[in-house]
């Protein structure tokens, strides 16, 4: 099977989890893409969306589906998003779409975080894929300093803005063996307004597609859950 037809089963797969009549947590990527693409095939069965992105709300308004405003929504059963890697742990990466300030908002909303992805996303420690961090410009080059303290080369996004007004640093380099540490760390930098690291909203659930069909992968609460 070619990458995208993993993704596409992935995307159908997570149908299962959303419950008739709920409002749905809705990431951004290509992974998500296809669970839109999927959802439209219930929309009349669900009463809206709460969206990550400007191109995920697209998306859904072209699928008839209804975008409701995160302000207005006290909680949400389940949030719906990829991943860029992921740890044995349910820990993530995320923002290689460069949407991950409001994933984490909708991750932050709801009960379960539900990672859809192919089986190439799986690894044992994060940090192979380079790290984004959005981050107020006047502040990048201080923080890229931050990075290069702790070993990690950052390189701002070329031509980036996030649907905040802001940049993207992609940081080479680390290995992440403390991802709830880093996360913890790198948020006490000023001017940094989120880490692509998800530790503290990990995955309850990834769904894993593979060759030989989907594979699920459940991982222990976070300790501080809402
Ligand atoms: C966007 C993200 C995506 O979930 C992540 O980049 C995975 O994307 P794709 O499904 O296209 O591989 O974090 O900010």
């Amino acid at each position: 099977m070619t990458q995208d037809e993993l993704k596409v089963m992935v995307g159908q797969a997570a149908l299962a989890h959303v419950a008739p009549g709920s409002v749905v947590g809705v990431g951004t990527g290509s992974t998500v893409n296809c669970f839109i693409d999927a959802l439209a095939g219930i929309r009349d069965r669900i009463a809206g969306a709460v969206s990550s992105s400007e191109a995920s709300s697209q998306r859904l308004r072209a699928h008839g589906i209804a975008v409701l405003d995160s302000n207005a929504i006290e909680r949400i059963p389940v949030y719906i998003d990829g991943a860029d890697e992921i740890d044995p742990n349910g820990h993530m990466i995320k923002g290689g779409g460069a949407a991950l300030t409001r994933e984490k908002i909708v991750a932050d909303l709801a009960d379960r975080f539900i990672c859809i992805a192919d089986v190439s996303k799986r690894v044992a420690v994060l940090g192979r894929f380079p790290l984004p961090v959005e981050v107020i410009p006047m502040a990048a080059a201080q923080i890229a300093r931050h990075f290069a303290a702790i070993g990690g080369r950052a390189v701002l996004r070329a031509g980036v803005v996030t649907d905040n007004g802001c940049h993207l640093l992609d940081v080479h380099g680390l290995s992440i063996v403390d991802p709830r540490a880093m996360e913890q760390e790198i948020n006490q930098w000023p001017g940094v307004v989120t880490v692509g690291i998800f530790a503290r909203h990990k995955a309850s659930l990834c769904l894993f597609g593979t060759p030989d069909g989907v594979e699920e992968m459940r991982y222990s609460a976070r300790p501080d859950a809402t």
